[in-house]
């Protein structure tokens, strides 16, 4: 059985392309910090006959994901990555704490890298494995007070962008995914959208991203 690794996978749109990709016939490979969560989404997959792990994981942790990673690759035929869990902090550059800007990077940009070097030498082994970056429309444009997430989600475009050139000619594809605003707990304890009525649910987004990935370069949901 072919396995995918969902990053963020109890909540939002995480949870969603779990949800979406075990009705595919995949094994989901569920991480994210809290276990509660990825535990309900596992039940839940598995009451509707699919098949679902859990490993709880911080993606800010280097050494934490290299050794996770070995684990997973220990026990499932891992063929797809998707590095989707993200945080954000908002407001004008002023008002963001120290800790606010460093837990943004470290989540949003070293996590992405980290996990996709965790994954990518034993992607090449395969003969066809993916990568799906979940960005975010802040990785296409400036917006008003969303300085430091929009630094990061340019940031995992370049990166993305780069080893689409990188693994040009190899086996493994890398799709960058920008949409716009869900309705997910992302928003939580934030007053940056003030009307909420117009954000996506996540499991739309999640089944245009289901429907459209085939290994191209960048899928944008506006
Ligand atoms: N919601 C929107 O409007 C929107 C729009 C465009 C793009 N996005 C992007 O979509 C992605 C998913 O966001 P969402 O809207 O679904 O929000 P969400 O429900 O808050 O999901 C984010 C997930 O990431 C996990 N996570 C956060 N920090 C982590 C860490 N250090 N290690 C491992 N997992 C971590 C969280 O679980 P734990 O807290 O348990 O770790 C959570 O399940 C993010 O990359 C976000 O930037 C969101």
């Amino acid at each position: 059985m072919e396995a995918i690794v969902i990053t963020g996978a109890g909540t939002g749109l995480g949870k969603e392309l779990a949800r979406l990709y075990a009705e595919k016939g995949y094994a989901v490979i569920l991480l994210g910090r809290r276990e509660s969560p990825l535990l309900s989404v596992q039940q839940e997959i598995e009451a509707n006959g699919g098949t679902a792990f859990v490993y709880p994981l911080d993606i800010r942790r280097y050494d934490e994901v290299s050794e996770t990673a070995k684990t997973i690759l220990k026990k499932h035929r891992v063929t797809c990555l998707v590095n989707n869990a993200g945080i954000g902090y908002f407001g004008p550059l002023s008002s963001l704490s120290h800790e606010q800007i460093a837990d943004m990077i470290a989540t949003n940009i070293n996590g992405t890298i980290y996990m996709t070097k965790a994954f990518l030498p034993y992607f090449r082994l395969l003969p066809k494995a993916k990568i799906i970056n979940i960005i975010s429309t802040a990785g296409l444009r400036g917006k008003v007070n969303e300085s430091v997430y929009v630094a990061t989600k340019f940031a995992i475009r370049g990166f993305s962008e780069s080893l689409v050139k990188e693994l040009d000619q190899t086996n493994i594809s890398v799709t960058a995914v920008y949409m716009g605003g869900m309705e997910t707990p992302f928003w939580k304890g934030s007053d940056h959208i003030q009307d909420r009525s117009r954000l996506r649910s996540p499991r739309q987004v999640a089944e245009q991203i289901v429907a459209q990935e085939n290994g191209q370069p960048e899928i944008i949901i506006e």
